[in-house]
């Protein structure tokens, strides 16, 4: 199993890292347009190998995709992180370009390889790399809904103060300070439902903490987060690579699902040896429902800046 990430800047290197650390891929590549940081950064984590307990190389290149022939699973980071005050939405502008080159390039070297894409405005950069590459759509998947939901557990856990493996739940819609919808009607504590333990005031808190998890870290970091973005991407990677059929929100291409068309936001998917192998269709509340269609109408609106 080889796997290429795109972009060796923290999201990219804490992806690799913990992709490694999983150790179930035989490489992964690091990939960096900075001459030189790639190299540096994949010799830095192999050094870690023999005290982390993986077997997993990893090899840094500066560039050259005719290294990363023959990936299966090809992961894109690449691109302008936000600074404190920024939307995601906000980095449109250059990271489009960015992401349509990158994906051709992958693509040349991997025609059969399935991409996730991390870059943000993630569900419109995942939309452009669906429109761009005429991939199949099991094989374009954007991450951000993994992610969101880990932030998601973490508040449910806090509010609730309970183990964060108590706690299960989704947040599905756009990866953005608005769009997210976390499913607070599913939510639960060992299968009985948060709404028996918190009230409705502190749920909603839950949710809008949620909401705003990476504004609140890019703000305290000064650029936007990496540990928890990294670790997203390897348990997606891993799903995939190791066909575990496992449930996840991702950014996938809908036609029809949700009431939507033309559109790659985050849903419950099924992820497999081949992908996403198939979009889970949960009911949603009526408040959830009108929160999911507002969340596609900001997603379309940054996706009417592509120059498609
Ligand atoms: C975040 O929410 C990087 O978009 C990512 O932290």
């Amino acid at each position: 199993m080889k796997v290429t990430v795109v972009g060796a800047g923290a999201v990219g290197a804490s992806c690799a890292e913990y992709i490694a650390i999983k150790d179930f891929a035989s490489e992964v590549v690091l990939l960096d347009i900075k001459e030189g940081y790639a190299e540096g950064k994949a010799m830095d984590l192999m050094q870690t190998a023999s005290l982390n307990g993986f077997d997993t190389k990893i090899t840094g290149i500066t560039n050259d995709y005719s290294k990363t022939a023959n990936s299966d699973i090809c992961v894109i980071t690449s691109g302008i992180p936000r600074k404190p005050g920024m939307t995601r939405e906000e980095l449109i502008g250059i990271n489009a370009g960015i992401v349509k080159s990158v994906s051709s390039s992958l693509i040349e070297h991997s025609p059969n390889t399935i991409l996730i894409v991390v870059s943000n405005p993630m569900d419109t950069m995942t939309y452009l790399a669906h429109k761009s590459t005429n991939l199949p759509k099991n094989r374009i998947i954007g991450m951000g809904g993994a992610l969101d939901s880990a932030r998601f557990k973490y508040r449910l856990a806090e509010a609730l103060g309970a183990p964060i493996s108590d706690v299960d739940g989704m947040v599905i819609g756009g990866h953005s300070d608005t769009g997210m919808v976390p499913l607070t009607s599913h939510a639960t504590r060992n299968s009985i439902k948060v709404s028996e333990f918190l009230s409705e005031d502190r749920l909603n808190q839950v949710k809008e903490d949620t909401k705003v998890g990476g504004a609140t870290l890019t703000k305290l970091l000064g650029t936007s987060a990496w540990y928890a973005p990294g670790a997203a991407v390897s348990a997606l990677v891993q799903a995939i690579a190791c066909d575990q059929k496992k449930m996840f929100p991702c950014s996938t291409f809908l036609e029809g699902e949700y009431g939507l068309n033309d559109i790659c936001i985050g849903v419950p998917v099924i992820l497999g040896r081949n992908g996403i192998e198939s979009i889970v269709d949960v009911p949603l509340s009526d408040a959830e429902k009108t929160h999911m269609q507002a969340s596609a109408e900001g997603v379309k609106k940054t996706n009417g800046l592509l120059e498609l």
